[in-house]
Parts: structure tokens; sequence; C-alpha cells
């Protein structure tokens, strides 16, 4: 009977999150989008029938407080696991050390505010709207998506010095899940930063610089990770994700842990 919120469900993992928590019949699964149309439409033709979709946007608090409000009539006014998931990610950008952009300073004022306001306070405006829910949990579980990308020790050793803004941004966002988890600890809420591994959830076709710094990125990855043999499937990602979520204990509140659990991003 547990319920969730995933937060940013419309694609990629976060629709995989709806996928696999609606196979269990009991679940109550609200998805946050910000254009319902296509998800209810994809839903149905999937044959997923146990899903509530209700409009939201990481960038507009009061959307995610309208939200919180109908959730509540759903959930009787408590929500078990809260799931942020939605970010801005923007390829094309992606391939850009600091000194790339030398010269694009709006480029890189407007990437650094996207980031920012979906990607930072985006997840702060949804704990925010939806921790009166969750404190009427018994479970009190919120968990916010990462990257490995965000661990600076990582960092080094791959020496990525690409995607610049996203990456400083979620680091910044796991110093906000350290802050939360501070705060709540005596309220027994437990708060995550998790990042989900490397899964390919791009719809469009990258153009050849893209291909080609996700290629240089791949070999760094495959440098620390020998063993490691490509991205994996959102379903997957999803699983391991729900194992760590299951885990976790108020003691480990505001860790920063990949879907394995540990610091192993990959
Ligand atoms: N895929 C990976 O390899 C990977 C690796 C590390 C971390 N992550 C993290 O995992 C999470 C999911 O990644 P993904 O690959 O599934 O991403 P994705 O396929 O690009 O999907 C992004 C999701 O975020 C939503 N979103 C974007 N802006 C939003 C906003 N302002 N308000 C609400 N929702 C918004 C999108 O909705 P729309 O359809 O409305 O745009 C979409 O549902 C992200 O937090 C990402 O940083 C992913």
């Amino acid at each position: 009977m547990p319920s969730y919120v995933v937060v940013g469900a419309s694609r990629g993992l976060g629709y995989a999150w709806l996928q696999n928590l609606s196979a269990s019949p009991s679940n109550t699964v609200v998805g946050l989008v910000r254009t319902p149309g296509p998800v209810i439409d994809q839903l149905t033709s999937d044959k997923i029938s146990n899903v509530h979709v209700l409009p939201a946007d990481l960038a507009d608090h009061v959307s995610l407080k309208a939200a919180a409000a109908e959730v509540s009539k759903l959930t009787n006014g408590s929500v078990d696991y809260l799931i942020v998931n939605g970010a801005y990610m923007n390829h094309t950008t992606a391939n850009l050390t600091p000194t790339a952009l030398i010269g694009k300073e709006e480029l890189l004022q407007e990437e650094m505010r996207r980031n920012v306001d979906v990607n930072l306070t985006g997840p702060m405006f949804a704990i925010n709207a939806f921790l009166p829910l969750v404190r009427k949990s018994s479970i009190k579980k919120i968990i916010v998506l990462s990257t490995g990308l965000a661990d600076p020790v990582g960092t080094k050793e791959g020496g990525l010095a690409s995607a610049v803004a996203y990456s400083s941004i979620k680091a910044a966002l796991n110093m906000v899940v350290v802050k939360y988890a501070l705060e709540l600890k005596e309220e027994g809420i437990v708060v995550l930063a998790l990042s989900p591994g490397v899964i390919n959830t791009r719809l469009d076709t990258p153009s050849e610089e893209e291909m080609a710094g996700m290629m240089d990125m791949m070999k760094r990855f495959q440098l620390k990770y020998p063993h490691w043999t490509g991205p994996m499937k959102a379903e997957e990602s999803v699983a391991m994700q729900k194992d760590v979520i299951e885990k976790i204990t108020i003691e480990e509140s505001g860790e920063f842990l990949s879907h394995k659990g540990n610091k192993e991003w990959l």
C-alpha cells in the first residue's frame, strides 16, 4: 500500500519508474509531468491504468503546491516516497568545458540559470511542497536524482572537464540534500541523493559533435571502470534504484549513493 510521487515522470527514467511501480496493484503511484496529455496516452497504450498523472513544473512552485494538494486527496494526506527525478539536461552544451565558454558568456549564464531553476531550486520547491505529506507517512523517504558527474573525486579520476553547468549544479544539489537530511533527521525523514548509473534515455539522434563528446566520455568511464560495457536499460536502473531506496535507513540520510548503493557510479 505504499504511495509514490515521481516528479518529472514523462519519459526516460521517470516513466520507467511509473512502469515499475504500477506493476504492484497495491501501490498508489502519481507521476507529475509538465504536459499530462501525451503521458496519459502512453500509459493507455502500455495498458497501465493505475497511475495518476498530474501537471507540475519543477521551475514553478505554485504548480508543485497545487499538485501536492491534489495528491493529498488521492493518498489520504500522506506520501511514503517522494522521488524527485526530473532534470534539465542540454546535450548541445554538455561537451563544453569551462574555457570553451570564453566568449559565450550569455550561453554560460543561461545554462547556469536553467540548471539552477530546474535542477537546484526545483527539487527544493518539490520537497517543500510535499513535506507536509511526507511527514504524515510512516516510511518518510525523499529521493533526489543526482549523477556520478557530481562527484569531485570521480570527476578528477576520470579527467572529465565537460558538462560544467550540469555537474556543478547537481553537486550543489547533493549539498542541499545534506542540509535537508540534517534538518529532518529527528523527524525520521530519510533524504538521499541517488545516481542512477548511465542510461541512454535520449529520444533524438545526437549530432556528430555530441556523439564525439559521448564517445570521449565513454572512453574515460571505461578507463576507471574496465568492467563497464555501456549504458544499461532504464528498467534495470530503476530496479536497482528501488532496492537502494527500500534499504536506506535514517542513519544513512544525507548520503550521495549510486544505483549500487555505494560510490561506484557505473
Ligand atoms: N540517463 C542517465 O544516464 C542519467 C545519469 C545520471 C543522472 N541522471 C539523472 O536521472 C534523472 C532522469 O534522467 P533521464 O535520463 O531519465 O532524463 P530525460 O530522459 O532527459 O528526462 C528528463 C525528465 O525531466 C523532465 N523535466 C525536465 N524539465 C522539467 C521541469 N522543469 N519540470 C518537471 N519536469 C521536468 C522531463 O519532462 P519533459 O518531457 O516535460 O521535458 C523528463 O520527464 C535526472 O535527474 C538526471 O539528471 C540520468
